[in-house]
């Protein structure tokens, strides 16, 4: 007698993708490089601090006009931010499903474990996304929101920023955040060159020693800001 074997639907190319170990890695780097590039667009801008109140202001108005006359007033920074939160939620998102597949794969702690071929940076980087996530909220209520921002005055971006760093705590806690930030970048980009598979021999080491630079010039521009207002360079 002949069996009549029904055969599953073959499924989309996409979800079998991001169902996968190597998708969500992927969708990782892909949601990761697109934020690094934030950071790196988002130093530069702020780094104008430097010019003075006035060039700092127009910076600030100029990312809101950006794209005139063929984009409303805010249009184009309203495409960013949807673009940088659905990478932040897909790169939290595949963060989270990665940690569970390798907690599947060893429900039961290692007796002892004797860390081969790992870096301080590639130990941290849960609890660094974790702190990043946390930073990034505070972040967004002292200088857009103003909520935690002691005077907040909306338009006048330079003033907020040197009121919020002028309370020391609050400056060293930033400069903490830039460090974590710093060693989340330099593992993140070197396991991003590993999962888009541009690590290989011979320019492996030189891309590791290429992670670090470009990691330690981003922390060192992001601590320069609350340091200089901390020292009354910029007031
Ligand atoms: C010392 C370090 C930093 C300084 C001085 C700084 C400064 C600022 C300022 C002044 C604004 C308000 C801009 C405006 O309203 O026009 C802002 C917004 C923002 N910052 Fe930062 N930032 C720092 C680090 C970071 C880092 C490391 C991240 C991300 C990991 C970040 C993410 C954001 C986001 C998402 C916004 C909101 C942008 C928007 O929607 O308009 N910032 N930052």
């Amino acid at each position: 007698m002949t069996q009549l074997v029904v055969a599953p639907a073959p499924s989309p190319v996409t979800p079998r993708l991001t169902r996968s170990l190597i998708g969500k890695k992927l969708l990782m780097a892909v949601t990761g490089v697109i934020l690094f590039l934030f950071v790196v667009l988002h130093l530069l801008g702020n780094l104008k601090v430097f010019e003075g109140p006035a060039p700092f202001n127009a910076y600030a108005e100029g990312l809101r006009t950006v794209g005139a006359p063929f984009f409303a007033r805010g249009q184009l920074l309203w495409i960013a931010r949807i673009v940088l939160l659905g990478s932040v939620l897909l790169h939290i998102w595949a963060a989270v499903a990665v940690t569970q597949a390798s907690w599947r794969a060893r429900p039961v702690g290692y007796r002892r474990l004797e860390p081969v071929e790992t870096t301080f940076a590639a130990r941290t980087m849960r609890w660094g996304g974790v702190i990043i996530f946390a930073y990034v909220v505070y972040h967004l209520l002292d200088l857009t929101f103003g909520r935690a921002n002691p005077s907040f005055v909306p338009g006048d971006v330079y003033h907020n920023l040197v009121a919020s760093f002028a309370r020391w705590p609050v400056a060293a806690a930033y400069m903490a955040a830039m460090v974590v930030l710093g060693l989340h970048i330099y593992h993140g980009l070197w396991s991003a060159f590993q999962t888009l598979g541009v690590n290989r021999p011979p320019t492996a080491g030189w891309r590791r020693g290429g992670a670090a630079l470009i990691a330690l010039l981003i922390t060192a521009g992001y601590v320069s800001i609350p340091a200089a207002v901390l020292v009354g360079m910029v007031r």
